[in-house]
Parts: structure tokens; sequence; C-alpha cells
């Protein structure tokens, strides 16, 4: 055995012995230890730091002396003095090994650090972005060895790094001379290394030590909204999110009234594709701004969407979405340049990822639930809602997964509704109908208190009591069910029938009056019959996908539900149940994900190989098509009663006992309402 010392790394447990006077940095390479590095052990990026242990460590073997490592030494003294080393921190580019000692690597100082989603599956993310950061000192020029200032950085790269080959864009070359030159040679290159091997791309370059940070854009782009994370690339942070309505609705609320917008007006697809890069540039300033980052430092974006949107993005005419067979232009992954889809808000040169489409109706907003929630690895048959304007659906288990999409339509994002808004403060999120009174109390966004509890007036001042909004009116409808005021076949009762005089006349209707704010000139707000009609219509279509699925995979049950989508977390699983929105399980099987789509983006934001993953997992999905399946048109109609017309639903009567009233007075189920079945 050889008498050099050992070195023990902690967490990892590697272990080997170094010829005193190996820095730390040097051994954890040596040894495969995820100890971060920007500036090549120049002792300046402090991404390096450790923390070594004292003592004895029966556990490794190990005594560890004083005397271990070297003394604190110029650079180390020199980094303290200037921003401050935390207590017991050495720089692992520094300390040099002089004994046996036990090393730890803290959180902020591995490379493939594990970032916890906050969802309720806790999937960690590893951090190994495509783009990193990169130290080098490029050699100067010599005119007795002419090369070009890119090929002696791209020198640098391969000696320092071990990158073998780079390439660069014209712009970035228009700005390599003059940032050597102030860098005095020294240079830090953001570089993009994607998972198809393609050369490293430069797509950034400062002087010196780039200490600014690098970040990327994670963009969920629905029909009726665009979400994005603004996420640190180093740490997988979120730094800010937000999002904006996509303003595309003024072509069509619905993505088949897109589709036909661009059929019917030459040029309407270019209108479409201006509007909505337009909004993705208009939202990156903006989440920028909020986090106060420089937008030109934004350098990856990943994009999910579903098909419709994802060839108006592309500005490839979505004629053939709109008709069988459904063919889609492209459907796997693509990698591409910010500016070939006009992003000039971000850096020029960042890059672009959307992630494959599974089929004509099913788009990389699917695929990206499935990175998210991971339905191919669950012991489990789980059915995944993602629940939007046009729903994503996955069943499956380790054995195999299916998906389709359903054209749920706005209703569930309260477009449609007559007091329906978006989710912002002052719309109705929450209601409770008592069963007795048949009173209303409820709960806005924006405020914790119920409308019945002292305070809510001072504290619903501000934003005021504005409309519905998603998660609001799947309650609301469930309540008045299950209060009695709403029928199997959707009617609501009349002040008569009903001995509450919230139900107001309609026309030949009647709407269940929840607030009334016209006295001091706030809007009046009610459930109408249009209302429950525009609800039925969503959650039939929702139902029927997922019985679709569970035909195909032939099973009347599934073991869980996962309520995904932007506002999948804030519904109330017994409400949801209760409308027949999903499947009958026992309620303690129904979750939240929160925004699947939206997470699947950031994974793959954030680690470069979940993209090779997802390219391979959507391959092996079994697509199901909605739009041409007989059956959906029977499960559809059968999914109209509230909660079914035949499934039984046995474990939510468990749980609940529905009264039965019948408010059909014509003898006929004719009410004026719309029963039509809508696709988008
Ligand atoms: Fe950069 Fe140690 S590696 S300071």
């Amino acid at each position: 055995m050889s008498n050099d010392p050992l070195v023990v790394f902690t967490p990892s447990g590697k272990r080997g012995r170094f010829p005193v006077g190996t820095p730390v940095l040097t051994a954890a390479r040596q040894l495969g230890v995820d100890l971060d590095s920007v500036c090549g052990g120049r002792g300046i990026c402090s991404k390096c730091q450790i923390t070594p242990g004292y003592g004895e460590f029966s556990k490794h073997g190990v005594t560890v002396h004083a005397d271990a490592l070297s003394a604190w030494n110029a650079v180390e003294a020199r980094y303290d003095e200037k921003r401050g080393l935390k207590p017991g921190r050495r720089l692992g580019c520094q300390a040099q090994i002089l004994r046996d000692v036990v090393i730890d690597v803290p959180p902020e100082s591995q490379v493939h650090k594990q970032v916890v989603r906050k969802a309720a599956s806790a999937r960690v993310i590893e951090m190994d972005p495509a783009t990193k950061l990169y130290f080098v000192e490029v050699e100067e020029p010599d005119m007795h060895e002419p090369t070009g200032d890119m090929e002696r950085l791209a020198r640098a790269l391969r000696r320092e790094w071990d990158i073998p080959e780079i390439r660069a864009d014209l712009s970035l070359l228009a700005k390599l001379q003059p940032v050597l030159r102030k860098g005095r040679f020294q240079v830090t290159v953001a570089l993009h290394r994607d998972h198809a091997g393609d050369p490293a791309q430069v797509l950034e370059i400062w002087p010196g030590l780039h200490e600014g940070g690098l970040y990327g854009l994670a963009i969920d782009l629905g029909s009726t909204t665009i979400a994005a994370h603004l996420t640190d690339l180093e740490t997988g942070e979120v730094k800010a999110s937000s999002g904006i309505m996509n303003p595309q609705i003024r072509f069509g609320e619905d993505l088949m009234s897109r589709v036909s917008y661009a059929m019917m007006n030459p040029g309407g697809n270019k209108e479409m594709t201006a509007a909505v890069r337009d909004a993705i540039n208009t939202l990156a300033a903006e989440i920028a701004k909020e986090a106060a980052i420089d937008a030109a430092l934004i350098v990856e974006t990943v994009i999910v969407c579903n098909p419709v949107m994802h060839h108006l993005l592309l500005g490839i005419d979505p004629v053939e979405l709109g008709q069988a067979p459904f063919a889609l232009a492209l459907s796997s992954s693509l990698a591409l340049d910010a500016r070939q889809l006009d992003l000039a808000a971000i850096n020029p040169r960042a890059r672009v990822y959307i992630l494959p489409c599974v089929a004509g109706h099913v788009g990389a907003d699917c695929a990206a639930v499935a990175l998210s929630e991971e339905p191919g690895k669950s012991e489990d048959l789980v059915l995944i809602i993602d629940v939007g304007t046009n729903a994503e659906i996955l069943l499956g288990d380790k054995s195999r997964v299916l998906a389709c999409s359903s054209p749920t339509g706005p209703a569930f994002e309260g477009a449609q509704i007559s007091s329906g808004q978006r989710a912002a403060p002052g719309a109705i999120e929450a209601i409770r109908i008592d069963p007795v009174t048949k009173e209303p109390r409820f709960r806005v966004i924006g405020c914790e208190l119920w409308s019945d509890e002292a305070g809510f007036a001072e504290a619903t001042e501000a934003s005021g009591i504005t409309g519905i909004c998603g998660s609001g009116i799947i309650e609301a409808v469930a309540e008045l069910r299950m209060a009695g005021l709403l029928d199997e076949s959707g009617l609501l009762g009349s002040a008569e029938a009903t001995g509450t005089a919230r139900m107001i006349p309609e026309g030949r209707t009647h709407a269940y009056l929840i607030h009334d704010g016209s006295a001091t000139g706030g809007p009046v707000i009610t459930v109408t019959q249009g209302d429950i009609r525009a609800i039925q219509l969503a959650k039939s279509a929702l139902y029927a996908g997922a019985r679709l699925l569970m035909d195909e995979r032939g099973v009347d049950n599934v073991d869980r539900v996962v309520l995904a989508g932007a506002f999948g977390a804030h519904i109330s699983p017994l409400h949801a149940m209760v409308l027949g929105m999903i499947p009958d399980v026992p309620l303690e099987r129904v979750t939240s994900a929160g925004n699947a789509a939206g997470t699947g983006a950031r994974i793959a934001l954030c680690n470069v190989a979940a993209r090779r993953e997802i390219e391979r997992v959507v391959g092996e999905i079994t697509k199901v098509e909605t739009a041409i399946e007989p059956r959906f048109q029977e499960h559809f109609v059968a999914a109209n009663a509230i909660p079914h017309k035949t499934d039984p639903f046995a474990e939510l009567a468990k749980i609940v006992t529905l009264p039965s009233p019948n408010f059909n007075t014509h003898g006929d189920g004719s009410d004026g309402g719309r029963r039509k079945r809508r696709r988008g």
C-alpha cells in the first residue's frame, strides 16, 4: 500500500491516495467527485468550496489532523477578504492534501446538484443543463505562429476543459476579438452542448470571469395562457414565474377555431404566428425585469405546447391538424436558434428546444407531463389528466402508457362562463353552498378568509369580488348538485322548486345568485344554465377521453388519479368527482401535480439527458385518437349526467349522498341549452 495520504470525499464516499501537495480539486476530478469549477482552478470563481473534517472518522478508518491540508494561502485570503468564505470552508483548488483527510463537498459546490421539486411527487432534478460557463485563458496571438483568435479559443477549451470542438455564429465572431482583448485573453464562455453530440456552440463570451449567472426559460405555451419560469441554469432555482394570455384568442378561443381561421383567411396562420412570438417576447422581457436579470443572460429556452400551438409557433400552417388523419409536419423534438422564432427579447444566440409531439392531437405538452410524472415508472395504474383548453390524458404503469387529448374547451379556465374570469385577485376560487339554507359562502383569490368570516369585506375591498375562476366554477357546479339545486341531468331548479330566492329566472331557465355587488357598483355573479352546459361539455369530454383509454387498456377502474395543469393544483378532488370529471377512485387516491407540463419543460431545461429520455419515452407511448373513435361519442353522452348516467361512482357514494331532484318540467330534458361536441 502506498504511503500517500488517503482522501475520502463525502457525501459520495469516493476515496483514493494522492501524492503530498495534490490540490483537493485535482483529487476530486481524478476520482470523478462532483466538485464544481468555472475558472479551472485559478482561485477566482469560488465554485470549488469544500469543508475539510477534522478528528476521528471511524466509519472511514481515518484520523484527520489539523495539518491535513496546506495552510490557508494568499488566494483564499484575498477571496475571503473580498467576498467572505463561510467558516470552515476552503477553496478546493488552493488547499493541498498533506495527510489523510475527509473532505465534504457542500451541495452548492456540486455541479450536478439536485433540485427538489415543490410538487407532491418529490422527483428531484439533477442539474446538468445543456449550456454551462467555462473560464479559459487563451494564448495571445503570435506573428510567428499565425492562428485566429477563434482557433486559439478552441485550443484553450480543448486543453483546459476537454471540449473537442466548438463552433460559433457570425454575431459571436464579431465580438470575439474585442472581448478577448478586454479580458486580457482571459474570458468566460457560455457553451451549449446538446444531447445529439454536435460540436459545442459558443453562445456568449465575457471578458474575465463572468459572475452574472446564466438563465433559461421554461415555457408552457397553452391555447389560453402562456406561462414561463425563469430558471437559474447553475442552481436550478426558479427566479420568477409569470404568465400572459395567449393573444391568439382573438383569432378563435379553441384550437379548431384557430385552425379554421387559418383555413378561411389567407395569411391567417402568419398573423397567429406573429402574435404568439410577440407574446413570448413580451413575457420574456417582463419576467427578466421582474427578476432584475439582464434578458441577454437567457441563453436557453424549452417550449412545450399542443400540436396546433407547436405548428403556429414554428410558422407552419396547422391546416392538416384540422382533419383526419391529423398529420403533424414534424413530430420529433426540435433544436433551434431563438432568432429563427424571432425571439429577440433574449440572447440573440439563445438555443430553443421543443419537446417532441406524441401525435396529431397529443402534443409536446403531453410529452412534458410524461417527463414530469413518469407514468411509465408507476407500479400501479395511474390516470394523469392535464386540465386545460385541450386536456392531455395519460393512462399507464410500468407495462404500457397510453395517451390521448380531449377537447374540453376553455370552460375550465373560466372562459365561456357568464361570470367567468381568469385566476386573479378578486376571482371566486372556492365556494360552499349550505344544503339546508342553500346560502353560499366563498373565498376569493388574494384573501384567506371565507365570505362569512369577520373582516372579509375589508380584506377584499381592494380586489373587489370580480368573477369566478376555473376552480371556482367546478366547485360551484358540484356544490349546486350536492345542495339539491341542480339535478342529475344538469338542470337548475326554480325558486319554487328549490325553496330559495337565490334561484333567479333567466329566460326559460334559472340561475343561482352567488353574489350581488351591484349596490356598490360591482358585478352580479351568478351560475347560469348556460354555464352548467359549458361545464358539462367540458367534463364529459374529459371523462370520455379517460374512459376511452381505460377501454383500450381493458379496465373499468384506475388505481389513482393525478390532476395536473396550471390550475390542477387548485381543483378540489371531491368536487371534481361529484362533477364526474374524473373516474371514481377513493378520494385520497386523487393527487395534484401542479403544472406538470411546465415542470416537464423545466426538467428538460435543467437536465440535457432528460431530453434524450423523453424522446425515447414518447416513442413508446400508445396514442389513442379520440376524434375518430365512435365510442368517444357514447362515453361523452353518458358522461353528460352529473356525475354520470351509468357508471356507479361507488367510492363517491361512500362519502357523499347526492340528492335526486328532477327539474325537467318539459318531460324531455330540453332547456334551450346546447348539446354539441366540440374539438379544440
Ligand atoms: Fe475556481 Fe477554485 S476552481 S476558485
